[in-house]
This record gives C-alpha cells, structure tokens and sequence, in this order.
C-alpha cells in the first residue's frame, strides 16, 4: 500500500524531466514508481535485461528500504526526496572518478540556496551550510559475466526541521529549509540528470577536469579535522584530496598521512 498522501506535493512527472532533457546517456528511459524498496534495487533488476537499459533511470516518491553507505538506512517521507538510480554499464570512467563526477553533478543541481552554494564532504556528501542535504551510494554489481554500476542519489527537498530527529537534528538539512521556499523537485531531477550526463562524459574525456571541480567545492581542504580509522582517531588539518587514495592529512602529532575513503570516517570538521 502507498503509505502516504502525495496531495501535499508535487509529484515527480515523467514527461516533464524526459521533455528536452538534451542528455545523450543518462535517462532515454525513466521510470518513477510510487513505492519500492530501494530504487538501487530495482535498477539491478533492470541490468538483467542488458546494455539497452544502460542509463536507466528509476525515481521513487518512497522507499522501503532504502539505503545508505556503510549499511546505514536511508529514509525519507514520501514525496518529500528525490530518490534515483542510474544503471551504467561499462561507465568508461574509474569508479573513484565516477563516485567524484556524480558528487559534482548532484553539488551543482542543488545549487545556491538562501545564503549557501552546496558544497562536497569527502566523499560524496553532499552539504547546505554544513548539514547534509544529499547522499550517493555508488554500487558495483554484477549479472552474469556483465558488470554495471548503480548510482544511488538521495536529495532531500520538502523536509521541514522537524522531519530530523536524533543525530540528523544536528547534521541534516534540506533544499526548502535552506531556501525557504518550496523548491520544484522537478526541475532538480531534470537539472540532475542533465549534469550526470554531462559529467560522466567529461569523466571521460578529461578526469583531471572533474577533480579539480570537486577539489573546488569540496569542505574540507585546509580544515582541521578528526578522523576515524581502524578504530583509532587522528587530528590535522586537510591539506589534500586524492581521488583514488583518499584524504590527505597532516597530523597534528606529525607526518602525513592518507586515509581511504572505505575504511574512514570523518568524526570532526
Ligand atoms: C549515503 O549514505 O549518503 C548515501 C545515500 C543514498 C540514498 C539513495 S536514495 C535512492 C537510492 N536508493 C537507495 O536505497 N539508496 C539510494
């Protein structure tokens, strides 16, 4: 049963982000469903199908059981998120550029809202004035001797303050909070899927080029900040990020060292 009255928002409309969309990869096909479990889901059911369903691109007002990284759930009130996969196939990029291509495409598709411009938090967290807005969960799968990847994106849009609860009261936030208005969730998912497309062809004629548009948005460059690693904390400031090896930091208690983004977690910024 779809648990939730949509009446209180615009839904996610097919015709309007397909019309025009002007992208040469991502969403020749698209799909919204109402409720689903996790639309990374759905998206490696459609790999079965082959290379024709390359840059498909499934929406959900809702999820079931939708998820983050590191095991985490990933919810949100129907209507309220723009919840996506794409489903790649032979991306053509490395999977670190391609997490990196994906951060800068949803960054720019957020945009400025109120005071702030969305910024990256290494990896791949997306921010608006330091909470996080939206999240990626890049997945490498594969069906038969096919590889593909599934991109997952949530953008949180309608939520009010009071949708955070717990640990997200402090971290999280959402476009309409940010701007105080009501955004048009369909004109993101447009933007969105036009700046995935554009990305993932620069990624791979030029990676350097999207690299450096991460590095310019990114937070953390030059902060100081704690991480978590193989169970131990280490403070310095962030004095570089590299896509492939990870967070360069120069310790507080000296030396240089690189965290990878798998095995760390940022505990302080
Ligand atoms: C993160 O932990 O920051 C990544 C969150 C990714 C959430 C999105 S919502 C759409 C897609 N389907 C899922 O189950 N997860 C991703």
């Amino acid at each position: 049963m779809f648990p939730v009255d949509m009446t209180r928002y615009v839904a996610l409309d097919t015709d309007f982000i397909k019309a025009n969309l002007g992208a040469s990869r991502i969403g020749k096909e698209i799909i919204v469903y109402k409720s689903t479990s996790s639309t990374n889901d759905i998206a490696a059911e459609y790999a079965k199908g082959g290379e024709k369903n390359d840059g498909l691109v499934i929406f959900a007002e809702y999820q079931t059981a939708g998820r983050g990284r590191r095991g985490n759930k990933w919810q949100s009130g129907a209507g309220k998120s723009i919840l996506c996969s794409i489903l790649l196939y032979e991306p053509g990029i490395k999977p670190d550029a391609l997490v990196l291509a994906c951060a800068v495409a949803v960054a720019e598709s957020i945009g400025r809202c109120g005071r702030t411009a969305a910024k990256i938090k290494w990896p791949n967290d997306v921010l608006l004035d330091d909470k996080k807005a939206a999240g990626i969960l890049v997945e490498g799968m594969s069906a038969g001797k096919q590889n593909f990847f599934v991109i997952g994106i949530g953008i949180n849009c309608h939520q009010k303050e009071e949708d955070f609860t717990g640990e997200l009261a402090r971290t999280a936030t959402s476009i309409d909070i940010q701007s105080s208005t009501v955004c048009d969730r369909n004109r993101i998912a447009k933007r969105l899927l036009v700046n995935l497309d554009h990305y993932f062809a620069v990624g791979l004629k030029n990676p350097n080029e999207i690299v450096e548009k991460w590095r310019s948005i990114s937070i953390l460059l030059g902060k100081r900040i704690t991480v978590e690693h193989s169970g131990r904390q280490f403070t310095g400031n962030c004095i570089g990020i590299e896509p492939a090896e990870g967070l360069i930091i120069q310790l507080q208690r000296g030396g240089v060292k690189i965290f990878h983004a798998a095995s760390t977690t940022i505990v302080k910024s």
